[in-house]
C-alpha cells in the first residue's frame, strides 16, 4: 500500500486527477481498448473531478474511450433526485466531459428485482475487461463504497442496509433530516473493488482520520472495510496532513520518505 500525504484536500486532489488521467493516456497509447474505471460519489472526489474536467476542456484529456461503474446508489431514490448518485455524477462529472453516454454505468436502485440488477452489474464489469482503476472514498467508520463495519471482505455486488452511522452522516445531503435518508443501497462488494488492477482511495479531513489509521495501521478486518486494500498489490491512499494525523509517527516518517525517493 502507498500513502500520499499532500498538505490540503486541494492539493491531494489535482495530484490523483493527474494520476488518473495519466493512466488513461497511457493505456491509449498501447491499447485500442477502452479503460475501464470503478468512480464514487460525495463530498470528497469533488475537487479531482474538477480538475479532470479543466483537463478535458484545455484538451489534454479525454473520456471518449473510458467505460465507469460508479460503485453505488441508494434503493429507492428517484433518479431525479438531486441526491441521487445518478444525479451527483452528472452534476459533477458526466455533464461536462466527453465520455459516451452509453459508457456510463451506475446501479438501479428502483430496478424490481434488485438482486439480478446487483448479477448483471457485476457481469457488466467483467465483459468491459475489469477495472483497470477504482477510485473510492471512505467513510469515517472506514467504509468503502457502501460496505459498512462487518461486511465480508470478499463482499461482490449487492443490496445493503446502511448504519445509523451513515445515515446520520449522510443527513447533511437531505436538508440534515436522518429521516430521508435511504435506509439501504445497493453497492459494489470489497471484492469487487479489489478486483481492480489498481485502487486509489481519497481521504481528506480530520474526520477521516481514526479510518485511515484503521485502515493503515489495523488488522486487515470486516471492521473497517477498507483495510481490505492491504491485501491488493496495487492500493493507494490520497490523504492530506488531517486524515493522516492518526498514524504514528514512524509510519508517516516512511511514507513521506517513499515519496520522497519515488517522487510520487
Ligand atoms: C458515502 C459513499 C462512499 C463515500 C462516503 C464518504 O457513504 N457511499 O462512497 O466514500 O460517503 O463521503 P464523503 O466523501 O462525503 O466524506
Amino acid at each position: 500500500m502507498k500513502i500520499i500525504i499532500r498538505n490540503n484536500s486541494s492539493e491531494g486532489s489535482i495530484w490523483a486527477a493527474h494520476y488518473i488521467a495519466r493512466r488513461i493516456r497511457e493505456k491509449a497509447a498501447v491499447s485500442d481498448k477502452p479503460f475501464v474505471i470503478g468512480l464514487c460519489t460525495g463530498s470528497t472526489p469533488i475537487e479531482t473531478y474538477a480538475e479532470l474536467i479543466r483537463m478535458v476542456e484545455a484538451g489534454e484529456l479525454s473520456f471518449k474511450n473510458v467505460i465507469s461503474f460508479n460503485m453505488d446508489e441508494y434503493v429507492g431514490l428517484p433518479v431525479e433526485h438531486p441526491e441521487s448518485y445518478h444525479s451527483f455524477m452528472h452534476r459533477y462529472l458526466f455533464d461536462h466531459t466527453d465520455q459516451p453516454a452509453e459508457n456510463i454505468h451506475i446501479l438501479d436502485g428502483n430496478a424490481k428485482d434488485l438482486a439480478a440488477e446487483c448479477e448483471a452489474y457485476e457481469k457488466a464489469i467483467v465483459e468491459a475487461g475489469g477495472f483497470d482503476l477504482f477510485l473510492g472514498g471512505v467513510g469515517e467508520d472506514g467504509h468503502i463504497a457502501f460496505n459498512e463495519p462487518f461486511s465480508s471482505l470478499s463482499s461482490r455486488t449487492r443490496v445493503v442496509t446502511l448504519t445509523q452511522d451513515t445515515r446520520e452522516v449522510n443527513a447533511r445531503f437531505f436538508d440534515g433530516d436522518f429521516n430521508k435518508v435511504p435506509k439501504q443501497a445497493l453497492t459494489v462488494g470489497v471484492a469487487t473493488v479489489l478486483s481492480a488492477k489498481e485502487v486509489v482511495i481519497l481521504a481528506f479531513g480530520s474526520k477521516k482520520a481514526r479510518a485511515i489509521k484503521d485502515a493503515v495501521e489495523g488488522p486487515m478486518s470486516h471492521y473497517c472495510t477498507l483495510s481490505g486494500l492491504q491485501n491488493h498489490p496495487a492500493g493507494t491512499i490520497v490523504c492530506d496532513e488531517n486524515s493522516i494525523s492518526e498514524v504514528k509517527v514512524s509510519s508517516y516518517r516512511y511514507f513521506k520518505a517513499v515519496e520522497a525517493a519515488e517522487n510520487l
